[in-house]
């Protein structure tokens, strides 16, 4: 019996992940998993309501579950930081969930802005360093606003953080047929953080002959997400650079709709969320597309080791959109954020 939180959060992030939950729900009876779910209520609304976060009550009852399930963070009324740190941030460093896994995928019969680029260019997995770089909030500034204002946000790498990444990145590259990890970074200039990544990916790299071992610089990388993505098989980089390429990355495989993520501790409790924001002016709409909440909850049960109930969700979140029946998956497209978790819904069962 799996626990699983659910934290819905702001937003858009309560219907995203009633979609998400339903989907679950059919695959997970359909496969005899067996789960509970335990809501929290965080986010903008709480805090604006009672001054709290993420109250440490509820922090040590996360670390019970088996997993996390997160909608998405940000609310209008908030000072920005406040929630991202306070929540998000909070439970990737606190849990210690260093890896944030992003696959880049194009399914069939989805939209890409790539002219003549389709499915079978872009597939790739970009292993985001997450615990790491300029969000450690390590840095300060003075005289502020004034002209003369100083501001410093210092970017911490360590050997055992990059170490680490790194060699998840390999170990996930030689699961996968093409046996190719690109780093990305900016070793060209960040001579000193990213000299630490170049060395130790080096180092680590010894320990894979049978990985092709390529890099790129973040530009140059961006560069070739547009013009030729299908050179690309898992992508390692850091915390600040993995977060901007995979907003780029998730517009190359369909839309911010599309894009899933896992926070991943392989030792303790990993977070799955989807990439995008709380999207607050659509908020009760009922037109966000879902099905990067659903992909969420896929890579979950993967994670679990549910393999089956996973696929199952792959599959339907395949025929959904190979079937065109969910439009352009914008906000336009005229199809309800449940009617697209009904489709997915039932072509699982
Ligand atoms: C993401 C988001 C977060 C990040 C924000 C909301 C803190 O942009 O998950 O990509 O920067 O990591
Ligand atoms: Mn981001």
């Amino acid at each position: 019996m799996y626990k699983i939180a659910v934290l819905p959060c702001d937003g858009i992030g309560p219907e995203i992940m009633r979609e998400g939950l339903k989907v679950l729900a059919v695959a997970a009876e359909k496969h005899g998993v067996k789960y509970e779910t335990v809501e929290y209520d965080v986010g903008g609304e709480r805090y604006l309501r009672t001054g709290e976060i993420l109250p440490d009550s509820v922090m040590a009852e996360l670390a019970q579950m088996d997993a996390i399930y997160l909608g998405s963070v940000g609310h209008p009324d908030v000072t920005p930081g406040i929630l991202e740190k306070g929540i998000l941030l909070k439970i990737r460093f606190d849990f210690d969930q260093y890896v944030n896994l992003r696959p880049i995928k194009l399914y069939p019969g989805v939209w890409t802005p790539i002219k003549d680029k389709g499915p079978e260019d872009i597939d790739f997995m970009v292993i985001r360093e997450n615990t790491e770089d300029m969000y450690v909030g390590i840095g300060g500034s003075m005289k502020t606003g004034t002209p003369d204002e100083v501001a410093v946000q210092e970017a911490v790498y360590t050997r055992k953080g990059t170490e680490r990444i790194i060699r998840y990145a390999f170990e996930l590259a030689r699961k996968r047929p093409r046996k190719q990890l690109h780093m990305v970074d900016k070793a060209n200039v960040l001579t000193h953080g990213h000299g630490l990544w170049t060395r130790t990916y080096a180092e680590v790299g010894k320990e894979y002959p049978d990985i092709k071992q390529e890099h790129a610089f973040v530009d140059a990388c961006c560069m070739w997400f547009v013009k030729n993505p299908e050179w690309f098989d898992v992508i390692v980089t850091t915390n600040m650079f993995g977060d901007i390429i995979t907003d780029l990355g998730a517009m190359i495989q369909g839309g911010m709709g599309v894009a899933a993520s896992g926070n991943i501790n392989p030792e303790g409790v990993s977070m799955f969320e989807p990439i995008h924001g709380s999207a607050p002016k659509y908020t009760g709409k009922n037109v966000i597309c879902p099905i990067a909440t659903i992909a969420a909850a896929q890579m979950m049960l993967e994670h679990l080791g549910e393999t089956a109930a996973a696929a199952s969700i792959e599959t339907a979140i395949t025929e959904a959109l190979a079937s065109g029946k969910l439009g352009d998956l914008s906000t336009k497209s005229g199809i309800g954020t449940d009617a697209q978790g009904d489709l997915v819904a039932s072509l699982v069962r």
